[in-house]
């Protein structure tokens, strides 16, 4: 239980966030495919982070930290241990299991994945899919895990479109190809973070762009690299919001990631009015310093299927924010929303009503019309349903709310933002 702040003189301060979780768990992988050691300065060290690291160890691979850097010490792919009767438990952590099925795909190891009760219920079947289309096999309890993979892939080449906006979906398959080594051709026509394809080429792996395609020849191996990983916009994205909403604040948040396939909350937010500026930095990865000042004329906008791969995991707090605007956001093509850590499209809809939002849920997003005074008139029991990125917004919710509000479960920032309550203080101070 952690009873949650309202905050009375605005938020002001900078910080650099947490790394980003998508290229930390990318890092760690491609780095344990390669033989040497790879060097991954700034890595994200949180609960999802320990669940891909814990998953390679069995096969050889070793993480040493040394201050603000991990060192991945591997065998490389072609040495790996090869294990009997693995079976790895994946905590809390989507992005881990389908891109180690991938591997384990491509390595031909059997494996067993498990998880905890949210990955239990969470889809597998879109991986399942592709990856037995590709010659491997799996037992699942009806496409959740546990998950067998019995063997792996044995197809060549591989030619993947990916079905649905899930980066996941497209890694799965990619490092089954790139594990195998055999050519695979990848169309990812919803442009999907794009993390593993810009890294690649770092580990000495060539892709050839063609349009929404792209092709990575077989029989190519990874070397070892550094990697620099920035911070993760989708832990910014709640300094941003909170920076706007919350009167009398200016926050600066260093270094954040600004990859144009992440960067949709920025362009969501600048069309509300709110008042974020970038300066940018250059990087491997696009970077950018974000400065955000308060703006109270927040307006109402249309977030439709096109948009929603950049700002998937920004949209609970992207719904708070449109609490505060002028008008009728309406936020579709986001069902992905209803099979991420919790649903999110009823968990955010039913803990914002309690604080006395104006928002309905629909089978793919939400409706919201604002602004709302948001209030609770006796102590209310907030609910992140477990899942981090609720809690989260909840905690910048109660920065605006009048009334006693606390949060039943607040550990679950512990997934991707271990330090969010002591980032919450810094500003508050
Ligand atoms: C991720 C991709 C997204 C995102 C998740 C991380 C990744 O999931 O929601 O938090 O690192 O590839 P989908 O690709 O399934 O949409």
């Amino acid at each position: 239980m952690q009873n949650l702040k309202h905050a009375v003189s605005g938020l002001h301060g900078s910080l650099r966030g947490p790394s980003d979780k998508s290229i930390t768990h990318r890092a760690l992988i491609l780095g344990a495919l390669a033989q040497g050691i790879t060097e991954i300065k700034s890595p994200l060290t949180s609960a999802d982070i320990t669940s891909t690291m814990n998953a390679l160890r069995p096969l050889g691979v070793n993480f040493i930290q040394r201050d603000d850097t991990i060192l991945v010490d591997s065998p490389g792919m072609q040495n790996f241990k090869r294990p009997q009767n693995l079976v790895l438990d994946m905590g809390n952590s989507g992005t881990s299991t389908r891109l180690l099925a991938g591997v384990f795909a491509g390595l031909n190891l059997p494996v067993t994945f498990i998880g905890d009760a949210s990955l239990s219920t969470r889809p597998m079947q879109r991986i399942i899919t592709p990856l037995s289309a590709l010659g491997a096999k799996f037992k699942s309890n009806d496409g959740h895990l546990p998950l067998t993979m019995i063997h792996g892939i044995n197809a060549q080449p591989i030619n993947f479109a990916l079905p649905i906006g899930s980066a996941q979906v497209k890694n799965a398959v990619l490092l089954a190809g790139l594990v195998a080594r055999v050519t695979t051709t990848i169309t990812d026509k919803f442009k999907t973070r794009d993390h593993t394809e810009q890294m690649l080429p770092d580990f000495g792996i060539q892709l050839v762009h063609t349009g929404m395609t792209f092709k990575i020849t077989g029989n190519q191996i990874l070397r070892p690299s550094k990697i620099e990983v920035p911070a993760d916009i989708s832990a910014a994205a709640f300094w941003m919001v909170a920076g706007t909403i919350v009167p009398n604040s200016v926050i600066n948040l260093e270094k954040v990631n600004i990859n144009k396939t992440r960067a949709g909350i920025i362009d969501v937010l600048t069309r509300m009015n709110a008042h974020i500026e970038l300066q940018k930095l250059t990087a491997a990865e696009p970077m950018a310093n974000v400065k955000v000042i308060t703006e109270l004329g927040l307006k109402a906008t249309t977030i439709e299927s096109i948009e929603v791969p950049t700002l998937i995991d920004e949209l609970p707090i992207i719904a708070l924010a449109a609490t505060q605007a002028k008008g009728q956001t309406i936020i579709s093509g986001a069902e992905e929303l209803a099979v991420k850590e919790t649903n999110r499209i009823t968990a955010v809809t039913t803990e914002l009503q309690k604080l006395g939002a104006d928002i309905s849920a629909t089978p793919d997003g939400f409706i919201i019309n604002g602004p709302s005074k948001l209030s609770v008139k006796r102590a209310t029991l907030l609910n992140g349903h477990g899942d981090h990125r609720i809690a989260m917004m909840l905690s910048v919710a109660a920065l605006i709310t009048e009334g006693d509000v606390t949060l039943v479960d607040p550990d679950s920032v512990g997934i991707s933002y271990p330090t969010f309550f002591k980032d919450l203080e810094h500003l508050m101070h």
